[in-house]
């Protein structure tokens, strides 16, 4: 048993957090066991981890990033989608054929991601099987919960990264199978977008989705070209989410949807049916996209969200920062379109980025009693001009938080690092 003592705070569901101030909680096995606002008797004689008025929250949980793009951030961002991914994205990806290259890439993504506090991720790789092979490896080797993808591509890409139908589904099944045995960090299929996938390929796709029970991710309704291309290419699906649907690849395990931006009423009824989550990227959304989730009103809707950076759609890993962009862009989203809109709140935000995006892994994302213990300790934003909550810290930390503000995280009740 381990004691630790702070202002411990968690989400309750979405409207609430739950607030524990000056209180503590008892962790056995790597699982969380209780909070107590008094240290209760049977623990009195044992040493307790003191992180005075720090807040200890649930590790993040990133639903889309592309860890190949992770040299890319912060560059290269005047152009949108199709242009960015031609002229830059591809480029880059590319390199990861070079197992060197890739290895390093991949060490110092997961490095980094760790130092932001996200601990859970939803992760594309390249069509490389052995660079995302390494790179799920090494997450597994970390204990850090993902669902790992070798990208699918077998049309309008560009000839280094374009495979053939037969060599990305043969490439995919030896994924699928070096990999189905991983605890933490496991395979899922991942075709890239309609755009770059026939309809040969999502079938196959689906079949092995079947064959190894694994679910799905991709980006879907993310920009007007590329759902107006989804519907041109599959007219007979009906939308972009029903191609997926029709290919058998719902339905199979954990299903995610990037961006979600340009939806119909049919995608929505689809992601219900399935439970597809559907992930706001903000500041990919900034960067490269130029359209706004419904996040409000679907939530409202009942469908399942989380967020992501989208690594390099977005500059930063820290999914603290896409909480504060998920609020500011529901704003948006309300003076441009108030009819069926509203703002999201710091609660909602923060549930997409811990406990609604941590179900996709299992119990990971909170701090109630059987939650993994991966958690984060955050202090240092403090000021004296006058005293904040420790809710208020906490939205404070998601504007302008730093790693230097992460004063130490633990995974399965383990203490990582040094810091
Ligand atoms: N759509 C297809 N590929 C990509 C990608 O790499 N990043 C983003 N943001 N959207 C995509
Ligand atoms: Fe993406």
């Amino acid at each position: 048993m381990e004691l630790f003592h702070g202002n411990i705070i968690y989400s309750k569901n979405r409207e609430k957090l739950s607030e524990w101030k000056d209180s503590y909680l008892a962790v056995e096995g790597g699982v969380v066991e209780g909070i107590y606002p008094c240290l209760p008797e049977k623990y009195a004689s044992l040493p307790v981890t003191d992180f005075g008025e720090d807040l200890i929250i649930p590790a993040f949980s990133d639903l889309h990033v592309h860890a190949p793009q992770y040299p890319q951030r912060g560059i290269e961002m005047d152009l949108l989608l199709h242009d960015w991914l031609h002229q830059y994205t591809f480029p880059l990806e590319r390199r990861y054929e070079d197992p060197e290259f890739a290895h390093a890439a991949y060490d110092a993504f997961l490095d980094d991601m760790v130092e932001h506090g996200t601990m859970h991720a939803v992760i594309f790789g390249t069509i490389h099987r052995e660079a995302t092979g390494y790179l799920i490896e090494r997450m597994e080797r970390m204990g850090l919960h993902g669902l790992v993808g070798k990208v699918n591509m077998d049309m309008d890409s560009p000839d280094y990264l374009c495979e053939t139908t037969e060599d990305s589904l043969r490439e995919t099944e030896l994924f699928l199978e070096q990999y189905q045995g991983n605890h933490t960090a496991k395979p899922i299929l991942t075709p890239r977008f309609a755009p770059t996938c026939t309809w040969p390929l999502l079938k196959g796709l689906g079949e092995l989705g079947r064959k190894y029970q694994v679910g799905v991710q991709t980006h879907l309704v993310e920009s007007l070209w590329e759902a107006a291309q989804a519907k041109k290419l599959y007219p007979e699906c009906g939308c972009d989410t029903g191609i997926y649907e029709q290919a058998g690849l719902l339905g199979n395990g954990p299903a995610v949807g990037a961006h979600y931006i340009f939806a119909e009423e049919e995608d929505t009824r689809i992601m219900k049916k399935y439970g597809v989550y559907a992930v706001q990227c903000p500041d990919s959304t900034n960067n490269i996209l130029a359209g706004i989730m419904r996040t409000g009103a679907l939530a409202d809707e009942g469908v399942r969200l989380g967020l992501g950076s989208d690594i390099a759609g977005a500059s930063n890993l820290g999914i603290y920062s896409q909480i504060a962009r998920s609020v500011q862009l529901s704003k948006y989203k309300v003076f441009y379109e108030p009819e069926g809109n509203r703002i999201v709140s710091l609660a909602q935000a923060f549930y997409m980025g811990t406990k609604e995006g941590g179900a996709l892994f299992g119990n990971v994302g909170s701090l109630e009693p059987g939650y993994s213990f991966d958690a984060l300790v955050i202090g240092g934003i403090a000021d004296h001009f006058h005293k904040l909550s420790p809710v208020q810290l906490l939205e404070r930390f998601c504007y302008l938080g730093e790693t230097k503000h992460i004063r130490a995280r633990y995974l399965a009740g383990k203490k990582l690092g040094t810091g």
